[in-house]
């Protein structure tokens, strides 16, 4: 939440701070801010409520030149949106400047404190605090009077800062939240994520928690242990993506050109993790890790939102073919629930942007109660990924749009592997039988194909259901998840109520909704619990509920029962939830657009939740 970004070097620095925060809007998008320095040591500050936009047109008009600034893009916490809100925010001598992602929880009583030592406050935000009280430390050393702030300041952060009498640097500390370095020719970045870096290097230095960065033009960066305040030396680490992957590339919205990169998720999952003889393999499963899976008493998938509908499926799929027992639980239940662990437990932490910090705390109480933890993480070197005991990562590439689609496609097929693989592992299924498992899981991706080419119907039933504001999904054993992940995307893109269900409940319940004004979607393809699918269908027809199913193609019986199909090419029930969720991806957009909504950044949410 929150996208912070910094650049120091011989580049104009307001280019490169905008468009680095154009990268990096997916993160928020309520008011955006840069501040920079010029050559007489005078802040240039300029921020604005409202989407990045905004920002850019008032800059258009006014000329600055500076090589070195820090810009911010907002997901408001404390303090609604608001220009004064916004960052970056500035001491009250005017002497230095901050933006800063997370939550400065004993902000109140710094607050008093400073107010009695005559520091005048004038934004609702958490972060002013945080200037004012580096600016009280400040004695002339940036790096100095930070390290002095961050002892007095309780929460999550990552602040980047810069001070007036120190025109060449750009300081950052981070506890919880995440930041790394860009490290280019003579000039170095920092950022919250890789995807504001991507237009100008690929070389990262990942900061950890309680470490401080500085970084000038012309230098590598150095970093220091906040505590002891001794220099550490760290790896730069090479980023694995490309800024075209980053880019629209002629789709009108993300969110659709990552439903259609899901053929390619499939086949770059496949390729990294099948070999020649069609045997699995994780590459970041060490021998350690093996062990443990060998001999988990159980294991627990721990995620949010949409990773956590993947768990679900995962659960499922490992309870299947591996037989352990398995449970699936978001982590804000998890890691408040003194969840009962030892060190024979298994905990993995299922995450696209690998810095949810509800799940990464999650991770850090598993990690106490000793469980061995694994986690399967979409951005490398991400902090769940970085802090986990070992790491599965997943092929999807950078997902923008604020809605997952390929990333949850990633997550079910390297669920469905590793469930194999776990079966291999304790001896549940022979070799042959991986190897069916896996020949057919290369079928998905023209089953993937298949369903995009029927966009066009998609479409239009879209067109004719979009002004519904509510809807009921109803699915069973693999698509109960995929139910609850079809209502979770129409929802959080067009705003309409949608409710997922497992379809055995809708007896006790949720029948009471459904007359003839009422769509529910049923995911119908075959599978062990068709049947029961069907009597539900049926109890909905005698209720002149309108009845739109994902099926499998050339079912004329679902056909009959419903006002619409979407079909889905016919595989092995496993593998069915990757196929299903793709119309409701595609109907979810469409209805959006039809709404008018902003797909790709959708009111009052943010693609990474990195705030409790
Ligand atoms: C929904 C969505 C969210 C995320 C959730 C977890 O479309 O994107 O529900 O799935 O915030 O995020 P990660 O996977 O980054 O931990």
């Amino acid at each position: 939440m929150c996208g912070i970004v910094g650049y120091v070097g011989s580049r104009e620095a307001v280019p490169v701070l905008m468009n680095g925060l154009k990268h990096l809007e997916y993160r928020g998008y309520d008011s955006a801010g840069i501040a920079c320095l010029n050559g007489n040591r005078n802040f240039f500050i300029r921020k604005e409520k409202g989407k990045l936009s905004v920002l850019q047109n008032v800059l258009k008009s006014i000329p600055i030149t500076s090589h070195i600034g820090i810009g911010h893009t907002r997901w408001a916490t404390h303090g609604e949106p608001s220009q004064i809100n916004a960052h970056p925010h500035l001491s009250h001598h005017g002497d230095i400047v901050v933006v800063h992602n997370g939550i400065i929880e004993n902000y109140s009583e710094l607050r008093q404190e400073l107010k009695r030592h005559g520091y005048r406050f004038h934004s609702d935000t958490d972060t002013e605090v945080a200037a004012h009280l580096i600016e009280a430390c400040y004695k002339g050393d940036l790096a100095q009077a930070i390290q002095k702030a961050v002892k007095r300041i309780r929460g999550f952060f990552a602040f980047v800062v810069m001070a007036r009498k120190e025109p060449d640097r750009i300081v950052a500390v981070k506890r919880s939240n995440p930041l790394l370095v860009g490290v280019g020719k003579s000039e170095n970045f920092i950022a919250s994520d890789v995807s504001a870096l991507l237009p100008y290097t690929d070389r990262v230095i990942y900061i950890d928690d309680d470490e401080l960065v500085q970084i000038k033009a012309g230098e590598p960066p150095s970093i220091f242990d906040l505590k002891t305040g001794r220099v550490k030396k760290k790896p730069v680490s090479k980023i694995p993506w490309n800024i075209e992957q980053a880019n629209k590339g002629g789709y009108p919205h993300f969110m659709l050109k990552e439903i259609f990169e899901q053929p390619e998720v499939i086949s770059r999952t496949l390729k990294a993790c099948v070999n020649l003889k069609k045997e699995i393999n994780f590459e970041g499963l060490n021998g350690r890790a093996k062990t443990r899976l060998k001999k988990t008493r159980k294991i627990f998938f721990v995620s949010c939102g949409t990773a956590y509908h993947a768990g679900l499926c995962g659960r499922r799929m490992v309870e299947e073919y591996a037989r352990i027992p398995t449970d699936a639980q978001v982590s804000s239940e998890f890691r408040y629930g003194d969840p009962v662990l030892s060190s024979e437990d298994v905990v993995i932490f299922i995450s696209q942007s690998g810095e949810t910090a509800d799940t990464l705390a999650a991770l850090r109480e598993a990690k106490r109660k000793k469980a061995f933890t694994i986690s399967i993480v979409n951005v490398v070197g991400s902090s769940i990924a970085r802090e986990s005991d070992a790491v599965i990562y997943t092929y999807a590439g950078p997902e923008i749009g604020v809605a997952s689609t390929k990333a949850y496609v990633a997550q079910l097929l390297t669920l469905a592997l590793f469930s194999f693989y776990l079966g291999r592992l304790r001896q549940q299924l022979s070799g042959l039988e991986v190897k069916q498992l896996v020949l057919e899981a290369w079928h998905i991706r023209a089953g993937i194909d298949a369903i995009l080419d029927g966009t066009k119907s998609i479409k239009a039933v879209a067109k004719k259901l979009y002004r519904k504001n509510s809807f009921l999904y109803l699915g069973r054993g693999y698509n109960f998840p995929t139910a609850l992940e079809g209502a979770l995307k129409l929802k959080e893109i067009t705003y309409a109520h949608a409710h997922g269900y497992a379809a055995g409940e809708m007896k006790h319940g949720p029948i009471a909704l459904i007359d003839s004004s009422q769509p529910v979607v049923c995911l119908v393809p075959e599978s062990k619990t068709y049947d029961k699918m069907l009597s539900n269908m049926e109890e909905i027809k005698a209720r002149k509920g309108i009845i739109i199913s994902i099926a499998t193609k050339g079912d004329r019986l679902v056909r009959k029962m419903s006002q619409y199909v979407f079909p889905v090419p016919k595989c092995r029930e496993i593998y069915s939830s990757i196929l299903t969720v793709i119309p409701l991806q595609l109907f979810a957009y469409y209805a959006a657009v039809f709404n008018g909504r902003d797909v790709d950044q959708p009111r009052n949410l943010a693609k990474s939740v990195t705030v409790e």
